[in-house]
C-alpha cells in the first residue's frame, strides 16, 4: 500500500479500522512486501498523504454532548453497518480540522474502533471540527463533523434536547437517542429515566421502564407529562464505567387517525394451564410499508428474551403480507406451555414506526374450570366406550360359529374402523 510506505502512521491508523482477519493479512504483506497493495489499489490520485478526495462540506447534524461522558463519533458517509460488512474493502481515518493531521490512537482516550472515533470520556478541549474520510478502491470522499461538548447540562437544555412527541390520552414511548453504541450487548447496564429529579419507572405508576429497548413507555399520556426528560445510561468500557446522559424534550398532539393499529389480540385470552397458547399480535400499516415497523412483546415491561431466558415463552417468527391494497404485520407469543405465573403477568404487543406508536395490553385468564373437566374426562369416556364395545363385541363372537372367529382374529385389528370385510 503506497501510504504505507509513505507514512508508517497510516499503516498503523488502519489496524482498528478493518476486520481481524483481514488486517492480519494486510499487517504481513504492509510490513514484508512494503509497496506491494494489501487493498484493492485506490486510483493514483487518492493515494497520497494528503490525497484527492472530494469533501462534502459539514454533516448537517452537530453532537452536542456533555464533559466527562462517552462520546463515540461515527462516519456518516458510511451509511450502514450492513453496508460496512458488506464492503470491508475501505479505510476510515480520522482527521482534526481540516488538517493532515491524524488523531492520535492509541492513547487510552481517543480510540478507533470499528471505523467509529471513541472519546472516552470527553473533556471541553475536544470540542472542535472532525474530519472522517473513506477510502474505497475507486474514490475517496471527507465530510466534517463538528463536536461541542458542554459542561452544564441545565444551562443548555434546550439546546441539547432531542425532540420527541407522542400523542394525548394514548399510551406512548420515549426512546434514549444515540446510544446505539451502549446497548446491552456493548457494555450497557442499564438505562435510568428521570423527569427533573425524579426517577421515573416505580411500580404501580404510569411509566415503566423498557429497559432493554432504552425506552420509557408511558401510559395515558396526559397534559403533565410535558417537558424535559432525562435517560442515564450506565456504560462500561474496558472495565471502566461511565455514564451517557440525553436529554429529551416531550411535546404532546392531540389524537388523530393513527397508523399502525393493532387489530389483534384481544384484551384477555382463555387458555388452560399446561397446554400450549399462541397469541398473535396483528397490526395494520394501512398503505405503509412494513421495513420501518417495529413489532415486539414485552412481559411485565420486560422484553421477551431476557423474561424468559429458559424460552417457556417464545416471539414467533415476524409475518408481513398484505390484503386489499392494506399492509400487516404479525409476530406471535407463543407459550409452552402456559403456568398459572402468566395469568398475573402483563403482556403486551407494541408497534412503533415513523408514523406512530401503539401498544396493546392482553391478559391471559385461566379457561372455565368445566372445559378442562371435560378435557380430562374425554380419554376416560372413550376408554370406556372401547370397553363397552369389546365386551358386546365378545358375547357376539360366542354366539358365532369356530370357523368364522378364525376370521375375525385376523383381520381384528379392523373392527375399530366399523367397516366389515365382506
Ligand atoms: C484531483 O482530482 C481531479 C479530478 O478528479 C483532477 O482534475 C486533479 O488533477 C486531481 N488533483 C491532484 C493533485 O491529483
Ligand atoms: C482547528 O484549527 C485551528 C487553526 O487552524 C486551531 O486553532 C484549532 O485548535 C483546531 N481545532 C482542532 C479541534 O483541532
Ligand atoms: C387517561 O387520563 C385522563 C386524565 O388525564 C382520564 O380522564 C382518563 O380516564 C384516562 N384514561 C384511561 C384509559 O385511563
Ligand atoms: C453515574 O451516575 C450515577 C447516578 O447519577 C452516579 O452515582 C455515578 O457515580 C455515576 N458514575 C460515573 C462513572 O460518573
Ligand atoms: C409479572 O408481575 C406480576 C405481578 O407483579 C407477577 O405476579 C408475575 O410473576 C410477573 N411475571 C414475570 C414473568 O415476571
Amino acid at each position: 500500500m503506497l501510504s504505507c510506505r509513505m507514512r508508517p502512521a497510516g499503516c498503523h491508523i488502519s489496524t482498528s479500522c478493518f476486520p481481524r482477519k483481514l488486517w492480519g493479512a494486510a499487517f504481513i504483506l504492509c510490513t514484508l512486501v512494503m509497496g506491494v497493495p494489501a487493498f484493492p489499489t485506490p486510483s493514483a490520485e487518492s493515494t497520497g498523504a494528503t490525497g484527492n478526495c472530494s469533501f462534502r462540506g459539514k454533516y448537517f447534524k452537530e453532537e452536542l454532548r456533555l464533559e466527562g461522558e462517552p462520546v463515540v463519533l461515527r462516519c456518516p458517509l458510511l451509511r450502514s453497518y450492513l453496508e460496512d460488512s458488506a464492503n470491508p474493502q475501505h479505510l476510515v481515518t480520522w482527521h482534526e480540522n481540516s488538517s493532515a493531521q491524524l488523531i492520535p490512537v492509541g492513547e487510552p482516550r481517543v480510540q478507533t474502533k470499528d471505523d467509529a472515533l471513541w472519546i472516552l470520556p470527553a473533556v471541553r478541549g475536544d470540542s472542535g471540527m472532525y474530519i472522517c474520510r473513506l477510502r474505497e478502491a475507486s474514490h475517496c470522499e471527507e465530510i466534517a463533523i463538528e463536536l461541542k461538548i458542554f459542561e452544564d447540562a441545565e444551562a443548555v437544555l434546550s439546546l441539547i434536547s432531542y425532540p420527541q412527541t407522542l400523542t394525548l390520552g394514548a399510551d406512548g414511548m420515549l426512546m434514549c437517542p444515540d446510544t446505539q453504541d451502549f446497548s446491552q450487548d456493548k457494555g450497557g447496564m442499564g438505562v435510568w429515566w428521570y423527569k427533573g429529579p425524579v426517577l421515573l419507572g416505580g411500580a404501580g405508576g404510569r411509566f415503566h421502564n423498557v429497559e432493554e429497548k432504552r425506552r420509557l413507555l408511558i401510559v395515558n399520556v396526559s397534559m403533565e407529562d410535558a417537558g424535559y426528560y432525562r435517560c442515564v445510561l450506565a456504560f462500561v468500557h474496558e472495565g471502566r464505567q461511565f455514564n451517557v446522559t440525553r436529554h429529551v424534550r416531550l411535546r404532546l398532539h392531540k389524537q388523530t387517525d393513527t397508523v399502525p393499529v393493532i387489530i389483534s389480540p384481544l384484551d384477555t385470552i382463555s387458555a388452560s394451564l399446561g397446554s400450549r397458547l399462541t397469541i398473535p399480535c396483528k397490526v395494520s400499516l394501512g398503505t405503509s410499508t412494513p421495513l420501518t415497523t417495529s413489532l415486539w412483546w414485552i412481559a411485565n415491561f420486560t422484553q421477551i428474551d431476557s423474561a424468559y431466558p429458559g424460552g417457556r415463552v417464545t416471539e414467533g417468527p415476524r409475518g408481513e403480507y398484505s390484503a386489499n391494497g392494506e399492509n400487516f404485520v404479525e409476530v406471535p407469543l407463543n407459550f409452552d406451555p402456559v403456568i398459572r405465573e402468566d395469568l398475573s403477568t402483563d403482556f403486551r404487543c407494541i408497534v412503533s414506526n415513523t408514523l406512530g406508536f401503539q401498544t396493546l395490553r392482553t391478559t391471559v385468564k385461566e379457561a372455565p374450570s368445566t372445559f378442562s373437566w371435560g378435557v380430562a374426562l374425554a380419554p376416560l369416556t372413550l376408554v370406556l366406550l372401547v370397553l363397552g364395545g369389546i365386551c358386546l363385541h365378545k358375547q357376539w363372537k360366542r354366539r358365532a360359529g369356530k370357523a368364522y372367529r378364525l376370521t375375525t382374529l385376523r383381520t381384528g385389528f379392523q373392527n375399530f374402523h366399523s367397516i366389515p370385510e365382506k
